[in-house]
């Protein structure tokens, strides 16, 4: 009998000075795994006459327990300080100032993001939101784009199986957005005019070169409410484009074009000087085209049941990555997704490089170039 205990005072002992949770774990294998002491002396029971088995059982079990509910409290305590010496290793002084050595960039397309959110929230405009993967009906449909619509050719969809246990059906499968105007439709199925929103995201066609990739960036703006004109439109984006490629003077001309979802529709070009070396955005006699636009569609409002007697809205979209490109100088829209992180020490921002209206856009002093 004393051996037991002999033997339990042993292992309390290597328990007691176990110095981590991998010497403790030996110790238990050794002493309750499946070759352990203990268990061994467990298996000797059988072999006991009856008597003597019900009191050595009963002893043996007071003390794998007690060796079970020992080693369980030490690991506690390891654990804990183990997680306490961590804390104390990580520890971070928020009050130190950065280093600029070790400091990250911010992507020329996040920075275009927060200048142009900057822009339109000051003008009262909010921001929306949509799914990436997207139905049909407010990809298309509600879009004023039914089914073998020639709009749909103009966009090269990647459609996406929504029911993995069928065979793909192009009817009911979804897309990946090939425009944010479906948040257009999204907002309005949710919210009553008076409506002012702009929905940046991601898109997706199945396009690739040096001005095309298959995801890319595009916000959409939306304005409906009882006196909502063209003039709005236009007084609208031409404020926009002069904030945000912050010059005092900017040529702008709308040219009459097509979308299914505006009538009339038009596209907007700002004026630039092109020479072989040097795109200067607000001088000289060259044209840009920077953006889609319109009033919005009486069967738009229609699909989202808002009269088009009583409301009427304009909208616009345009590709984040290519006002990035035009205004930092980027000639490749390929290098934005490629994960380079010489290009981003390159191109990219500073995180202290906070855009606002006040503060200034884009803070070209800050900039990492
Ligand atoms: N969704 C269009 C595209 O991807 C862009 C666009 C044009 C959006 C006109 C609009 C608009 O809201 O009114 O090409």
């Amino acid at each position: 009998m004393s051996d037991i205990e002999n033997i339990k005072t042993e292992i309390e002992a290597q328990i007691a000075g176990a110095p981590d949770i991998k010497t403790l774990d030996e110790v238990r294998v050794a002493a309750l795994g499946k070759k352990g002491r203990i268990t061994e002396l467990l298996k000797t029971l059988g072999a006991m006459p009856m008597e003597e088995r019900i009191e050595f059982g009963k002893k043996i079990n007071v003390v794998k327990a007690a060796l079970e509910a020992n080693i369980a409290a030490k690991k506690q305590e390891l654990e804990t300080k183990l997680l306490n010496e961590k804390l104390k290793n990580e520890v971070i002084d928020v009050t130190l100032p950065c280093r600029p050595e070790v400091q990250g960039r911010i992507h020329p397309v996040s920075k275009v993001y927060e200048e142009l959110v900057a822009i339109f929230a000051e003008m009262g405009f909010e921001v929306a939101e949509g799914p990436d993967i997207e139905d049909q009906f407010h990809n298309f449909n509600a879009l004023n784009t039914p089914p073998n619509h020639p709009a749909r050719q103009m966009q090269d969809t990647f459609y996406v199986n929504n029911d993995v246990t069928k065979e793909f059906d192009l009817d009911s499968a979804y897309v990946v957005r090939t425009q944010t105007s479906s948040v257009q439709i999204r907002t309005m199925e949710k919210k009553q005019p008076p409506i002012r929103i702009i929905a940046p995201g991601r898109t997706y066609r199945s396009d690739y070169d040096a001005t095309h990739t298959p995801m890319f960036h595009q916000i959409e703006g939306l304005v409906v409410d009882k006196t909502t004109t063209l003039a709005h439109l236009k007084g609208c984006l031409y404020d926009v484009m002069k904030a945000f490629f912050e010059v005092d003077e900017l040529p702008v001309r709308f040219r009459p074009s097509y979308f299914p979802f505006t009538e009339p529709s038009a596209e907007m070009d700002i004026g630039c000087l092109k020479t072989k070396t040097e795109l200067k955005i607000g001088a000289g006699t060259d044209w840009l085209e920077i953006l889609g636009c319109g009033m919005v569609h009486p069967n738009v409002l229609r699909s989202c049941g808002i009269d088009p007697e009583e409301y009427q809205g304009f909208a616009f979209g345009m590709g984040m990555d290519r006002l990035a490109m035009l205004k930092y100088g980027i000639p490749d829209l390929r290098t934005f997704f490629e994960s380079d992180v010489r290009w981003l020490k390159n191109y990219g921002f500073t995180a202290l490089d906070f855009s606002s209206m006040t503060s200034g856009l884009s803070n070209n002093g800050g900039l990492a170039r």
